[in-house]
């Protein structure tokens, strides 16, 4: 079971598996929220075709950037429970979290805090990357998942297929292990680590506030805050005569739009439709990670285009 709008490895790594995929969706009108009754929902449609035995939960969400609550984890960790399904927890953006009253919780935490019930038998795995968060390190190719509760006949099959992989580079190993054992209060890098990680998340944050205000102001564009992670994904309004065209050129509409942008502003954005949305809704995915000064530039650039596209094609 994966959310829809989803990271998009997800369901490759279904269709790789021959697996099925179930999609529940998240709702858009409430800060793309995970919604258990809409879990519920695809679990039991699911039930009628397949045997659902997992269930994936991104937070902070990519493409959505949005935070869940303590409560929402709570609700999925005992969900998963009753349902017997195994949770992976998708935790890649935990430090980027920039929405005032926004925290991040994670999924083993929670679970922890809900008594032994819980955390004696669901079946966690959580990950984190070196690529997100404040380090960015995208190309060392570093991350961990940690394992709760295990099936052991599953975790003997898990060690026999870490085995036969290789191992990062050491340089990328060398980047996780300062990530998990960062600098403590009173060690001589302590101080400069500290100004450094929180000047990139003072940055960030800025700049999703920007794009969010941005956005927010363009008629037609309907746009969550961006709570986390890295993106803002709003849903833009299309005029039919778009759609008709884009038709015409053998593409779903979003992607119309997006190819447009790129090729008469060179700026590139991610097309709603290859993370899925609700059927005739139409999203794009842009980062915040552009530098503020050329984000504003951008922004300016991307909201003109948006204007002249939609008096193009009404
Ligand atoms: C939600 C999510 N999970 C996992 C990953 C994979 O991270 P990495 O490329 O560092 O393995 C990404 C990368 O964009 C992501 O957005």
């Amino acid at each position: 079971m994966i959310p829809i709008p989803q990271y998009p490895l997800y369901s490759a790594a279904i269709a790789d598996l021959d697996a099925v995929q179930v999609n529940y969706y998240l709702d858009e009108d409430d800060h793309w929220a995970l919604n258990i009754e809409e879990l519920r929902r695809a679990l039991t449609e699911a039930r009628t075709h397949c045997n659902p035995k997992v269930l994936c939960a991104i937070n902070p969400g990519n493409p959505t950037g949005q935070v869940q609550t303590k409560q929402v984890i709570e609700d999925v960790i005992r969900f998963a429970f009753e349902e017997g399904l195994f949770l992976l927890a998708d935790e890649v953006y935990q430090d980027n979290v920039y929405a005032e009253g926004c925290e991040f919780h994670s999924f083993k935490k929670v679970l922890f805090e809900m008594g032994a019930e819980y955390s004696d038998n669901l079946e966690l795995a959580s990950f984190h990357s070196i690529s997100k968060g404040y380090m960015g390190e995208c190309g060392y190719r570093g991350g961990y998942m940690e394992v709760i509760n295990l099936d052991p006949g599953v975790r003997t099959e898990l060690m026999k297929l870490f085995s036969i992989r290789l191992c990062p580079p050491v340089a990328g190993q060398v980047i996780l292990a300062v990530i998990t054992n960062p600098p403590q209060p009173g060690e001589p890098s302590y101080e400069r680590f500290r100004r450094e990680k929180q000047a990139v998340l003072d940055s960030l944050a800025e700049r999703a506030r920007l794009i969010e205000d941005v956005f927010c102001n363009i008629p037609g564009f309907h746009c969550n805050p961006v709570q986390g992670a890295m993106y803002s994904f709003p849903r833009i309004d299309l005029p039919p005569k778009a759609i008709e065209a884009a038709e015409e050129a053998g593409h779903a509409p979003d992607m119309f739009f997006c190819l447009k942008l790129l090729e008469e502003t060179g700026i590139c954005v991610v097309p709603g439709s290859g993370f899925g949305q609700i059927e005739g809704t139409y999203h794009f995915r842009m980062t915040i990670l552009p530098k503020f000064e050329k984000l504003n530039i951008l922004l300016n650039k991307l909201k003109s285009f948006y204007q002249d596209f939609v008096e193009q094609y009404s």
